[in-house]
């Protein structure tokens, strides 16, 4: 049977460019797929066609079960979708917005109260709730959005880079209300360049690229496809890096990366927890001083280099939001994905 969001062969053209070039989506009643790929890939493309914002130039979708071309009135109905929809009323306070949206879509007075002040408190905007929209700086007004998109809980769910622009502590509670969300019974479809949320949130991922699924399973199949765990080293003096390296060579099954900066040496290895013990009873065993030891599974940093080549970029401001930032071609550079800055 197919699931709650279903999509078959769907292309869209603008011109030379291909945004979807095929594109075929399932996501099952209740769960969440995570639509991971860089800037240009065809992400927002994909949520505007599901949510029948645009028209494909070819391929059939159903959402809910119903058919997105023919019924789009029906579908957006039972749909929700983060940023567009939501229409913050500029000269209405941040509560008032909610309660609105609350009371439009026919829940009692006082339920959508108690959602508003719910809402309120998890996006950290409980102290301008009673100011009016238009004083809310940019971060705030990206948060009052996301509320707002959260005041009901439709039965399927869209967001498109739901936590772009949004600081660690906003993002770490946009994903705990998300999680409350699915636990409650809804299909989201999200997209994110951030490969760490893909992990957090998704049980299943579909990297997109060029606008094509180039990869799809769970966060774990997919590391998995890249083969490869590492062991990792952080030694505690400059002066052991090089017999640590030494030593890992020794256990590794490819080339050492030693970061002279972090005192760290990485190697591939196959062998588990087992070899891991070897290699820090031979560490002690030569006197190599270590500060942190461990076994590395792939990153989906790790597995997005594999299958595209390039890093997915995650470019990050504060106010940034989807469909912003975009490279002329549509492409992103080819600078490397930090992780500590992806999380900030
Ligand atoms: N309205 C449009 N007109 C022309 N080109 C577009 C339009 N919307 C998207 N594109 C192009 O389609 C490609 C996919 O864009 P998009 O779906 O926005 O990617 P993503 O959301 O993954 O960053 C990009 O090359 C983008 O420039
Ligand atoms: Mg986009």
């Amino acid at each position: 049977m197919p699931g709650a969001i279903f999509a078959e062969g769907l292309v869209k053209t603008f011109g030379d460019v291909r945004a979807l070039d095929g594109v075929d989506l399932d996501v099952p009643e209740g769960t969440v797929l995570g639509l991971l790929g860089p800037n240009g890939a065809g992400k927002t493309t994909a949520v505007r066609v599901l949510t029948t914002l645009l028209k494909p130039d070819s391929g059939t979708a159903r959402v809910a079960g119903i058919d997105v071309l023919k019924k789009p009135h029906e579908v957006r109905r039972s749909i929700g979708l983060s940023g567009q929809f939501a229409a913050v009323d500029e000269y209405l306070t941040g509560r008032e917005n909610l309660r609105m949206v609350g009371q439009l879509y026919q829940m009692s007075a006082r339920d959508a109260k108690a959602r508003a002040s719910r809402l309120l408190d998890r996006f950290n905007l409980a102290d301008a709730a009673d100011r009016i929209a238009k004083t809310y700086s940019g971060g705030m007004r990206r948060r009052l959005d996301l509320a707002a998109a959260l005041v009901v809980s439709p039965p399927v769910m869209f967001m498109d880079e739901p936590t772009t622009g949004l600081d660690p502590r906003n993002r770490q509670q946009l994903w705990e209300v998300i999680e409350e969300l699915v636990a409650g019974g809804t299909t989201l479809l999200l997209t994110t360049q951030y490969l760490e949320e893909a992990d957090r949130l998704a049980h299943d991922i579909a990297v997109v690229d060029h606008g094509k699924v180039i990869a799809r399973g769970t966060s774990d199949q997919l590391k998995a496809r890249t083969g490869g765990e590492r062991v990792e080293v952080v030694v505690h003096q400059a002066g052991h890096i090089a017999p640590a390296d030494e030593v890992l060579r020794g256990f590794g099954k490819g080339e050492s990366k030693v970061e002279e900066h972090t005192r760290k040496i990485t190697v591939p290895v196959s062998g588990g927890a087992k070899l891991l013990a070897e290699v820090i009873r031979e560490l002690d065993a030569r006197g190599i001083e270590i500060d942190d030891i461990g076994l590395r599974r792939p990153t989906l940093d790790d597995v997005f280099i594999s299958l595209t080549g390039h890093v997915a970029e995650a470019e990050e401001a504060e106010g940034q939001g989807p469909g912003s930032g975009k490279a002329p071609d549509g492409r992103p550079g080819h600078k490397r994905h930090d992780r500590t800055e992806a999380a900030s």
